[in-house]
């Protein structure tokens, strides 16, 4: 495995003092519980810093992807959210950026997931269930009512309609008297990890590729606060992918959307700052820190010296953290608080930009205000009570977690060369190559919890006490479907109709049209009030859908 070649990147102490002193601290003092004066980076005291290590805010990124991490800014609080009509996920928003959190994460129900509007057949008993119902610009502006579009950064997290969100909350914004290149956030669009892991898909491989090199040129031309992806190992880790599966699948779906747009003519440095991630945090504590690591190594590495980026700002591998939905047992389920505090933990230990910590009841159902406030609570005790944050990547240089580095990078690599003997990674997903991977692992791994030789505690040992395991659920009100029904019926009535069946026209044009961007005719089709479900239906007119073929 390449050690990355710093030679040609600062990466001396002098250097990185430098950068640290430009911007200020959070805190007058960082001293421990018992008084003892920290310093902001340990390096040894008995050599130079091994270039693969370097510094926080230097190539190769190991240590960390900013000088001073959270001496000068703590990780985005992020909670997920989202449920019902846009009313209640606008209350859930407020409740939790009243509760200290410092950014906001958008969770769509399955049919606005699927790019069915709420009225389609296969939308009952799923309308605001599992995340919130957006079925038109009225709904998205409705969810950020009262909510500066112009100061929050906010995540959206749809894959395979993304570019319809997109176009919605732009349109959202405009009503706001907020432009496009005044919103801050990011939407996750990373479509090959749906054909990988989470299966929600509306078109066939290479259109949705399209979509997604339209979404990143647009966004790339006119939103520049905007990350106009966030590639995701999450989901990959959920559906039971091992942590160097879950960092080489994701790594090379990154790299893959990066190959696209250079393709497309688009210089690497004006798109690739605004690339993001999304890793898992599983209860394995000290792999996902070395996972969280090697991978800001390797990004820096292949952006710099295999797409030739010069801009500091393309190598750098900023990520989002959600601790481990499938690590929550239904047994026990307080016991999920010691999870999620552990992973984390592990999270911000990785250096982390930004941070989902899941409730104790998620095993169950969505979470109650409570929970989410508990969780919530778990982020700052870690970030104001423990004193992780008063050094910079504390881990760093321990025998143990660079080893467990080095090895997972280079498990990566050798899926990497896998994947490219496969002829890339968008031909490996077609041969389902990442899908067998991740079902082969997650079949083992089930194996050897059911057969006891991994213990989850409640699950499979200590399990008394399971038998007075009741507790409040959140419950979404069956009747906020009927409400959701009767606002999009309010929508079409009241909008243009002509307007609408030209928008769709013109869309279905532009998708049969190699090198238009379609962004722009998706905005004019929110602008027109034309529903998700009409878009994509439309879109399917001409691209079709998408059907797998399932290996076993
Ligand atoms: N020193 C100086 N500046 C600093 C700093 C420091 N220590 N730390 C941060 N900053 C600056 C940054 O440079 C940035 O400035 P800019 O906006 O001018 O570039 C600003 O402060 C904000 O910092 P970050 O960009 O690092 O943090 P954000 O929170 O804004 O962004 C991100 C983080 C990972 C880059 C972004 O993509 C993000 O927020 N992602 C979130 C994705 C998300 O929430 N996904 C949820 C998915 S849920 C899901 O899919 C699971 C479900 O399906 C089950």
């Amino acid at each position: 495995m390449a050690i990355a070649d710093t030679s040609s990147v600062p990466t001396t102490h002098e250097q990185w003092q430098k950068a640290y002193g430009l911007t200020p601290e959070l805190k007058e003092r960082y001293v421990t519980l018992s008084d003892v004066e920290i310093d902001p980076l340990y390096v040894p005291k008995d050599g130079p810093v091994p270039p693969e290590i370097g510094y926080p805010g230097q190539y190769p990124f190991t240590r960390g992807v900013y000088p001073n991490m959270y001496r000068g800014r703590m990780w985005t609080m992020r909670q997920f959210a989202g449920f019902g009509t846009a009313e209640e996920t606008n209350e859930r928003f407020r409740y939790l950026l009243d509760h200290g959190q410092t950014g906001l994460s958008t969770a769509f129900d399955m049919p606005s997931l699927m790019g069915h509007d709420s009225d389609h057949a296969l939308s009952l008993g799923e309308v605001g269930r599992e995340g919130v119902a957006i079925d038109t610009v009225d709904d998205m502006e409705t969810l950020f009512q009262g909510i500066d579009l112009g100061k929050v950064s906010v995540s959206m997290t749809i894959n395979a309609p993304a570019a319809i969100m997109l176009a919605n909350y732009i349109v959202a914004g405009e009503r706001q008297g907020v432009p496009p290149e005044a919103l801050n956030g990011t939407i996750q669009a990373d479509i090959l990890k749906e054909y990988i892991a989470q299966k929600e898909w509306c078109f066939p491989i290479d259109p949705a590729m399209r979509l997604l090199g339209d979404m990143i040129e647009y966004s790339t031309l006119k939103m520049p606060k905007w990350n106009s992806v966030s590639v995701s190992g999450y989901h990959i880790r959920e559906a039971g992918a091992t942590a160097a599966q879950e960092l080489a699948f994701t790594l090379k779906d990154g790299l893959t959307y990066v190959e696209q747009a250079v393709e497309r003519g688009l210089d690497v440095d004006t798109f690739a700052p605004r690339l993001s991630f999304f890793f898992n945090a599983q209860i394995d504590f000290f792999e996902e820190i070395a996972k969280y690591r090697a991978a800001r190594r390797i990004w820096a590495r292949e952006l710099r010296e295999t797409f030739g980026a010069k801009n500091p700002k393309s190598w750098l591998m900023r990520f989002h953290t959600q601790t481990a939905g499938v690590s929550l047992t239904a047994q026990q389920p307080l016991n999920n608080c010691a999870r999620t505090a552990i992973e984390a933990l592990a999270g911000v230990l990785g250096g982390t930009q930004s941070l989902h910590t899941n409730s104790h009841d998620e095993a169950l159902a969505l979470p109650t205000e409570d929970a989410v406030r508990i969780a919530l609570r778990t982020q700052q005790i870690i970030a104001h009570e423990t004193g992780v944050t008063n050094t910079i990547d504390p881990l760093g240089g321990s025998w143990f977690v660079e080893q467990l580095t080095d090895q997972i990078e280079a498990q990566a690599y050798e899926y990497f060369a896998k994947i490219d003997e496969l002829g890339g990674m968008v031909e490996a997903v077609k041969q389902n190559y990442p899908q067998r991977e991740i079902a082969d692992a997650s079949y083992e791994l089930q194996g050897e919890i059911d057969n006891g030789r991994r213990i989850v505690v409640g699950v499979n040992a200590y399990t008394e006490g399971n038998e007075n395991d009741d507790m409040v659920i959140h419950r979404v009100d069956p009747a906020l479907e009927r409400k959701q029904l009767d606002r999009l019926q309010t929508a079409k009535a009241n909008r243009d109709s002509a307007a609408v069946e030209a928008c769709l026209t013109e869309l279905k044009r532009a998708s049969a049209t190699d090198g238009e961007n379609l962004m722009f005719p998706l905005i004019e089709a929110a602008r027109a009030h034309v529903s998700e479900g009409e878009i994509i239906q439309a879109m399917q007119e001409v691209w079709g859908d998408y059907r797998e073929t399932p290996v076993f």
